[in-house]
């Protein structure tokens, strides 16, 4: 199992380390086929396989084989928009209350004591890679996952999404019953001010179960191309977005 990632030295923050806190890499790499420039990151990979094929007579030839990648990654992370379909639902309210814990740093009581938000369970924040090993001590030297290249932090998400119910998300936390009421409390002020937007609803597609909380939902003739047209302008939407912006 890989070493937990608060056991390593070069570990930063599970919870509440930004993008814009982490501009500067944990590390670099040191090597003629890595150029980094102020916007981008340029490598050259040989990913080496073994191409085995038969000969008449039965005997199989293996060939060394080289195949020559060329990487270049963006060193700015972008603002990114995360809208969920079924934001009020059990996954959606926990989600967007998990990142506001984080975001936040909260620590809150529970019948077992004092708990602090952590992205512990998320593969990308949890857990760790083998860097390789430090020449000093000859010990590995492991990093979080999440710093390997540059990439979205969950706390810096801006989050949205529809459901075909307008309960606000404070409501729709209590509704999926998964949270401690004290951490509940905590972010409550702000899950009440997100409403999803509305959402497309056939009921041919839906489980009947779903009809009598279906009171958020976008009108007009589902046979034209109207619903697809308003969910492709929800999502390029910057007002869309700012409307989330606090989220
Ligand atoms: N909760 C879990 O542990 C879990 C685990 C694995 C997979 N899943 C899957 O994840 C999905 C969500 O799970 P959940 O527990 O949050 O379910 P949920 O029933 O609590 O939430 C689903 C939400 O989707 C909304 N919805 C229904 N039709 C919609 C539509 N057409 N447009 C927009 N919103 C619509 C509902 O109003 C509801 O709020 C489900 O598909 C579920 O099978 C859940």
């Amino acid at each position: 199992m890989a070493p937990h990632a608060l056991s390593d030295p070069g570990f930063r923050s599970m919870n509440g380390t930004s993008e814009s806190e982490t501009a500067r890499p944990l590390f670099v790499v040191d090597s003629p086929d890595v150029n980094y420039s102020e916007s981008d990151i340029k490598t050259k990979y040989v990913y080496r396989t073994t191409a085995v094929t038969k000969t008449d007579s039965g005997q199989y030839v293996a060939r060394p084989k080289e195949t020559v990648y060329d990487f270049k990654v963006d060193r700015h992370v972008g603002r990114v928009g995360m809208m969920l379909v079924g934001w009020g639902g059990n996954n959606g309210s926990t989600v967007t209350a998990g990142i506001l814990a984080n975001r936040q740093g909260l620590v809150w009581d529970t019948r077992e004591g004092k708990r602090a938000a952590n992205y512990y369970g998320s593969v990308l924040m949890g857990t760790t890679l083998k860097l390789g090993t430090d020449t000093d001590t000859g010990r590995d030297v492991n990093i979080p996952f999440h710093d390997v290249l540059p990439m979205v932090h969950p706390n810096d998400l801006v989050i949205g999404g529809w459901d075909i119910n307008r309960m606000n998300l404070a409501d729709a936390m209590d509704r999926a019953a998964v949270l401690e009421p004290t951490l509940k409390s905590m972010v409550r002020k702000e899950m009440a001010q997100m409403v999803p937007l509305p959402s497309i609803y056939y009921p041919d597609f839906i489980a009947a179960n779903q009809t009598d909380r279906a009171d958020n939902l976008l009108k007009g003739d589902h046979a034209s191309m109207a619903h697809v047209e308003q969910i492709r302008q929800d999502i390029r939407s910057v007002d869309t977005i700012s409307s989330v912006r606090n989220c």
